[in-house]
């Protein structure tokens, strides 16, 4: 698709570390969407991946940074402003990270320094983000801010774990800051609350391929892909979105109001059959 919706735009998008990665997705969108952008990844993400193989496809600039690190973010922001001469109108959080998770420790047993990790990853840094944001004031009026999200903040999905609780908090800092960077500037901020998607972040909670079948059998559209997410985050940085902020937006064909279809009871009474 490219109907320039984000012609003349600057972003900066986090958390592209490969071709499976939202992130990558979304900065294939925006770049046939005419916009401009910085790609960012922890110093040890852009050695691993390949965000250079993104950033020359779409004639972007890298600037690496740890999005738990202040100093790391202000030097982004303002290498960015530098690279644009200008003001920023969109930026994607798309992070993601529970040592618990990836450690295998259940959530009645973490280790206590891994969840702070985890948080300060996949949470706090949204805040971090955004106060830089705000204190830099590098951000153009009606800029939008997106995070992603998963829908383990309001429900609980057994194997989810402590992301769960950064989730929640995730989307918090979205309806608090959203209201300061609403008043004040005219800035949006949401989440995007997205199906299971196979990427790094998600195939490592336990249990994913189950996670990702019962959703796509229970969402009457089935599970949105990444491309799809994608087009979803290119709207809501485009100007037909203006008037959106503090929303906690469900992007995954319709899970989020089921209760049972068909396909999951079918599933289900034949797996009790065969017992
Ligand atoms: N994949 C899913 O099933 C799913 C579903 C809903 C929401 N999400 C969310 O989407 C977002 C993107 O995840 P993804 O699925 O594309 O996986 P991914 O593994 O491709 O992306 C996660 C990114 O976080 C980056 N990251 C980790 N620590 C960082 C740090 N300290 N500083 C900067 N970046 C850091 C990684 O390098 C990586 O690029 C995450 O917030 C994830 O929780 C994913």
């Amino acid at each position: 698709m490219n109907n320039q919706l984000l012609k003349g735009k600057k972003g900066i998008i986090f958390g592209a570390l490969d071709n499976k990665s939202i992130a990558w997705k979304v900065a294939e969108h925006a770049h046939n969407e005419g916009a401009e952008f910085v790609l960012t990844n922890a110093p040890i993400a852009l050695r691993m991946g390949s965000i250079n193989e993104l950033a020359k496809k779409t004639n972007s600039t890298v600037i690496p940074a740890d999005a738990t690190s202040t100093e790391d973010l202000e030097n982004l922001f303002k290498k960015s402003m530098e690279v644009f001469d200008g003001k920023i109108d969109f930026v994607l959080h798309s992070i993601g990270m529970s040592v618990n998770v990836r450690k295998g420790r259940a959530y009645y047993d973490q280790k206590y320094d891994w969840t702070i990790k985890g948080f300060d990853v996949s949470s706090l840094s949204f805040h971090k983000t955004i106060q830089t944001a705000w204190k830099l004031d590098a951000l153009n009026e009606w800029a939008s801010i997106i995070a992603l999200s998963y829908i383990a903040a309001q429900r609980v999905f057994h194997s989810y774990n402590d992301m769960a609780d950064n989730k929640s908090f995730l989307e918090s800092i979205t309806r608090s800051f959203g209201y300061h960077y609403g008043k004040r500037k005219n800035v949006r901020i949401n989440t995007i609350s997205q199906s299971p998607t196979e990427t790094t972040a998600g195939s490592g909670v336990k249990g994913f391929d189950g996670f990702y079948k019962y959703a796509d059998d229970l969402s009457p559209l089935g599970n949105a892909s990444a491309d799809d997410c994608a087009k979803y985050c290119i709207t809501m940085f485009s100007d037909y979105t203006k008037k959106i902020t503090m929303q906690n937006l469900f992007h995954d064909g319709g899970f989020s109001f089921m209760g049972i279809s068909e396909d999951v009871m079918n599933n289900y009474m034949n797996s009790i059959k065969e017992e």
